[in-house]
């Protein structure tokens, strides 16, 4: 990944003694990244050069906040899920979009004053103080829907798009992304379990991240070997992802993750570090980590840069 590359681990490979994922090194996968995230960048750019009767400003509060350098973590794992499972970039590169345009209304949402509060995304004001919260909440809508329109639109058979907006609307819904959402912000009085933790992050976060990996594979065709192999490895790794958010949010960087820090303690959010504590956050990260390799290992070669990225996911800065 190109702009953590030296964030992450300076000059090094993840992991003191350099990570061999396969029989391709850290450097060969973030190249491969670097690649693959210029597709998806430049066909995010195609899709959202609306025409004239959306708004100027509709358009360039979506833009403002999907263009925007994130990582592109999602879409990525699309790509490389279906690529493990032997398919081709290009016709997984629109569900590659629809999950990272859902990725940006999600921000742009939780990002709001009745939600998380926050004035700083991806490095610059977010949506809704560049703007307005009436743009923002309206910019959002519009990714979300925009989403399924790229999705049912640009994915052939029209079969296969059928159910990956099947799949995508379901990990975005009430029972998954947003219900997680919903769970976050009412437990911030307090009080809860590591299981209610843990089942809330496996939805507001996990839920997108695996899916990713599902898409990718159906797009690909996999049989239900891969599909089961890459949907677990993106279980685990949507769990990691999002204590390692809860770890950036105590120790990170400012400048460097992009986002104001130390907001979780401040609105009393359920977390990992909050209830567990730094240290033991950090083993369950690395140990889901572990599991999402071992997941993916019986995929050989084909699976080489999923462990790559998922060794990096530990170690991230931002
Ligand atoms: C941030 O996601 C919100 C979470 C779900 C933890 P990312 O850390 O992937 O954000 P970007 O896409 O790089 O900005
Ligand atoms: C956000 O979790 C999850 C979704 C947007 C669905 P957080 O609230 O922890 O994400 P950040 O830290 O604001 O990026
Ligand atoms: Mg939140
Ligand atoms: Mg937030
Ligand atoms: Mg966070």
């Amino acid at each position: 990944m190109q702009r953590e590359r030296i964030e992450a681990a300076g000059d090094e490979e993840p992991g003191s003694d350099g990570i061999m994922a396969g029989t391709v090194c850290w450097e060969d996968t973030q190249l491969h990244l670097d690649a693959l995230r210029r597709s998806v960048d430049s066909a995010l750019d195609g899709f959202t050069r609306l025409p004239e009767d959306c708004p100027p400003r509709l358009r360039e509060a979506m833009r403002y906040s999907l263009l925007a350098e994130g990582k592109r973590l999602r879409p990525l794992l699309v790509l490389l899920a279906a690529e493990a499972c032997g398919g081709r970039i290009s016709d997984a590169l629109p569900a590659a979009c629809a999950v990272e345009m859902i990725h940006a209304y999600s921000l742009i949402h939780d990002d709001l004053p009745a939600m998380d509060d926050d004035d700083l995304r991806r490095g610059r004001p977010t949506c809704h103080r560049q703007f307005d919260e009436a743009t923002a909440i309206l910019a959002g809508d519009a990714l979300l829907t925009l989403a399924f329109e790229v999705l049912a639109k640009h994915t052939s058979p029209k079969e296969k798009a059928g159910e990956c907006c099947a799949l995508l609307a379901e990990a975005a819904g009430p029972c998954r992304l947003v219900g997680g959402q919903v769970d976050d912000i009412l437990a911030e009085k307090g009080g809860h379990s590591p299981e209610l933790l843990e089942h809330i992050h496996r939805r507001k976060t996990g839920a997108l991240i695996e899916v990713s990996l599902v898409l990718g594979a159906v797009l690909a065709g996999a049989d239900d070997r891969r599909r089961r192999a890459v949907a677990e490895y993106g279980r685990c790794l949507g769990l990691a992802f999002q204590i390692t958010d809860d770890l950036l949010d105590v120790e990170g960087e400012e400048d460097v993750v992009g986002k104001r820090l130390g907001k979780d303690q401040d609105r009393s959010k359920l977390t990992f570090p909050g209830l567990l504590g730094i240290d033991e956050s950090r083993r369950r990260a690395a140990a889901a980590v572990d599991q999402a390799c071992r997941a993916v290992e019986g995929l050989g070669a084909d699976a080489r840069h999923l462990t790559a990225l998922a060794r990096f996911i530990a170690e991230r800065k931002r």
